[in-house]
């Protein structure tokens, strides 16, 4: 085996499908200790067992998440700290990409939810768990956005409409989210320099979705997946990438990266880069936390 993560504990948000699902299982091929966090208790007990059977690991367990609600994010923060002394990497791969819905939707903490799942959920899980990753370091965190943002080359946080007050659309909440989740881990990775904790993002390109997690979607929307399934990677290759940031030993010191393969950086939209803009979002996420 390439890599060893053997006495190392790493969280998988979203581990029970697509590339989540199949990085738990790499990571728990390689002796990490792998916490699936995951909102159905159904879903995630069936692909606990895949994925102890897939990787001939019994090192894997499953912890209940629904990253649109604060109140559940900490739930499973606490449950993390009661259980594990030592955190080395968090992936935050879960999102919201239902494609359905054409309304803002407010989650219960009266945040448009698309924004609260993909971006302001995952920087409350990160802080919550800030301190153990520090005492843990060297350790990682990987942030996940897409490809699909270089069709947006000028996007930037519209932070009069986070709540999609004035417009929404769910292809613009979703890139939006994704290009906060890029901005963050610029910003993050420098507020983190010196503390032996990493930030990276990954770039997931056109990643195959499986069948069953399409059958309850409009014709049109499945005649689109069906299209770029032709030409999507599986999860298993895109997994590869999250497995390289999370166990590499010469990323020990690589942060504040945007990567599309192992080795493979890339640049984000021009926007992404702008310090200002960073630390107005960073500031805006932490009002928009519960008390
Ligand atoms: N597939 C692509 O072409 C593509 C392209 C660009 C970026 N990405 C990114 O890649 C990542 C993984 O996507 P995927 O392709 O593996 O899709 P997927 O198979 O649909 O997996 C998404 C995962 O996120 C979980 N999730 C969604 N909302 C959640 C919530 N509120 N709380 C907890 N978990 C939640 C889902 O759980 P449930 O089973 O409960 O729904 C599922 O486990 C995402 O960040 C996505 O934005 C994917």
């Amino acid at each position: 085996m390439k890599y060893d993560l053997s006495n190392k504990t790493v969280i998988v948000t979203g581990a029970n499908s697509g590339i989540g699902k199949a990085a738990s299982i790499q990571l728990a091929q390689i002796g990490a200790q792998v916490v699936m966090m995951c909102r159905s208790k159904e879903r995630g007990e069936q692909a606990l067992q895949d994925v102890r059977v897939a990787a001939k690991s019994e090192n894997v367990e499953l912890m209940l998440v629904d990253m649109s609600s604060q109140g559940s994010v900490r739930k499973a923060a606490d449950e993390f700290l009661s259980r594990h002394k030592r955190l080395d990497v968090i992936i935050h791969n879960a999102a919201n990409f239902d494609h359905r819905q054409t309304k803002p939707v407010m989650t219960v903490d009266g945040l448009e939810n698309v924004f609260a799942t993909n971006h302001v959920n995952i920087v409350l899980l990160s802080q919550l768990l800030l301190d153990t990753l520090k005492a843990s370091a060297p350790s990682r965190i990987i942030t996940v956005a897409s490809k699909g943002l270089i069709t947006y080359p000028f996007l930037d946080i519209d932070f009069n409409n986070l709540a999609g007050e004035k417009k929404f659309s769910m292809q613009h909440a979703y890139y939006q989210s994704k290009q906060a989740q890029v901005m963050f881990t610029f910003d993050l990775a420098e507020r983190l320099k010196g503390t032996g904790v990493t930030v990276n993002c990954v770039r997931v390109g056109n990643v195959a979705i499986p069948d069953t997690r399409l059958d309850h979607l409009p014709k049109f929307l499945l005649k689109m997946y069906e299209m770029k399934r032709k030409f999507a990677l599986t999860p298993e290759k895109m997994a590869e990438t999250y497995t390289w940031l999370a166990a590499d030993p010469s990323l020990d010191h690589v942060t504040g990266g945007y990567w599309d393969a192992p080795n493979v950086p890339v640049k984000a939209n021009k926007n992404a880069y702008n310090r200002e803009t960073q630390m107005r979002l960073w500031n805006i996420t932490e009002e928009k936390f519960k008390k």
